[in-house]
């Protein structure tokens, strides 16, 4: 298990390319199995959680030509319906498999992915979507089977709404008899990049990117192979932003829609940035010490709870106090505990951290637990006096393409320890 060194006290400044959102490439990827039809992908992150689904995809059937970031996917027939444990068991977002394998073959075993660090996370959205597009669901010896000689539309609303959730129900109603509603969707950019993708691949799909998506049916997609460029990753571009401004530096992301980090820009101004926005980038630029601002997560348009581990480390420095409240995960204040350790003045109560800022943070060894809360902890390492050891860097590597050369290019001093017995 890697461990990344984190030599704090660096102002880091310059340019950075943000990769290829992975939560944009995963649905993707797995709309593959809708379709025997071949499909070529750019800008398809190398991290993790993509490494893994090729992994799973391949159980069914298909088959991926990797070049750089361009992929080749194809799975001209289904293979096998049935995902692995091990596989789903590392990555949650596997459950996405479902609603894609009981639309094409009509039949799916999943085993359930259960909690993980940030929360239970249930999948009962995914499996009440599916019964209502008539197929058959039963959950056995840890497994949700499924099965359907045709789904149907129908008319789904989601309590709360779920982003893999949406996906999943979406992709099964692509291939459905007749029309689907899903309201209270999720309205994240990558579930709308979905859509779009599913549309250009014949799907008939309208409303995406608000709260009702419909979805007419229809027999097959379309025998055309498409090109398509994954979306820039908004959470990936949002963290090289806080490294900029925890850091007090100078940072410019490139990003073909700026404007998906609007609620970011607006928290990082009231902390006491100076933003500049241009058609495909944001420039943030910190001369003082942050000011505190509270942070309340939410479903979009709200603040994304991916960036709120890193907003933690930036505001654990700020000058006052300041309230983080995340309503998306039960859990996902885990790195708080690691951050206390390097110094930060943090409480919990609840779903609320209070955080009166502390002028300084000093270097420690620290444990990641979950991907974005691992992130938040090098964050914190940047700005530390000192030296900071961050173990279990899996977890980062799941999402965030070269981390440490990307920070390195800006100026920081991160290098990866190859530590068998960490
Ligand atoms: C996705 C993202 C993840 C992000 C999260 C919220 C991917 C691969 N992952 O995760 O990075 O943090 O959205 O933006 O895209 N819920 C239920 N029942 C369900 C499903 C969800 O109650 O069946 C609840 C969850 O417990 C949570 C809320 O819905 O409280 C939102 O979770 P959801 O949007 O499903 O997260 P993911 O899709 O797993």
């Amino acid at each position: 298990m890697d461990r990344l060194i984190v030599k704090g006290g660096q102002q880091l400044s310059g340019e950075i390319k943000i990769s290829g959102a992975k939560n944009a490439a995963l649905p993707i990827l797995v709309s593959s199995l809708l379709s025997p039809h071949a499909c070529i992908l750019d800008n398809v992150p190398d991290v993790g959680d993509v490494k893994t689904m090729y992994q799973l995809l391949s159980v069914f059937g298909t088959t991926t030509t990797w070049d750089s970031n361009r992929l080749q996917i194809k799975t001209e027939s289904l293979k096998n319906n049935e995902a692995p444990y091990e596989l789903v068991s590392t990555m949650r977002a596997s459950v996405l498999v479902l609603g894609p394998l009981v639309a094409r073959g009509g039949e799916a075993i999943v085993p359930l992915p259960g909690g993980c660090s940030i929360g239970s996370r249930p999948v009962n959205l995914h499996i009440d979507g599916l019964r209502a597009l008539g197929a058959e669901v039963h959950i056995q010896h840890g497994s949700i089977h499924v099965k359907a000689k045709r789904l149907k539309g129908a008319q789904i609303s989601m309590q709360p709404s779920s982003v893999t959730g949406t996906e999943n129900l979406m992709m099964a109603a692509v291939l459905a008899k007749g029309v689907t509603v899903i309201d209270n969707a999720a309205r994240e950019p990558e579930v709308a990049e979905l859509a779009s993708f599913l549309v250009k691949r014949g799907a008939r799909i309208q409303g995406y990117g608000t709260a009702t998506i419909t979805i007419e049916g229809v027999e097959a997609l379309n025998d055309r192979e498409q090109h398509h460029r994954i979306m820039g990753d908004r959470i990936e571009a949002g963290t090289y932003l806080i490294a900029g401004a925890i850091t007090q530096g100078d940072v410019t992301v490139h990003l073909t829609s700026p404007e998906l980090l609007d609620n970011l820009c607006t928290i990082l101004h009231a902390a006491g940035a100076k933003i500049s926005k241009k058609n495909e980038s944001i420039r943030v630029k910190m001369n003082q010490r942050a000011s505190s601002v509270n942070v309340t997560t939410g479903p979009c348009p709200k603040f994304p709870t991916d960036l709120q581990p890193q907003m933690s480390s930036l505001l654990s420095l700020a000058n006052g106090v300041s309230l983080v409240t995340e309503t998306v995960f039960e859990n996902r204040l885990t790195h708080i505990s690691e951050l206390c350790r390097m110094g930060a003045n943090i409480t919990i109560k609840g779903n609320q951290a209070k955080i009166t800022g502390t002028d300084k943070l000093s270097g420690a060894p620290v444990m990641a637990s979950d991907l974005r809360g691992g992130t938040a902890l090098i964050i914190a390492g940047l700005a530390a006096e000192g030296e900071t050891a961050i173990s279990r860097v899996y977890h980062v590597d799941r999402g965030y393409e070269c981390i440490e050369d990307k920070l390195n290019t800006l100026g920081a001093n991160v290098h990866r320890v190859k530590d068998n017995n960490a």
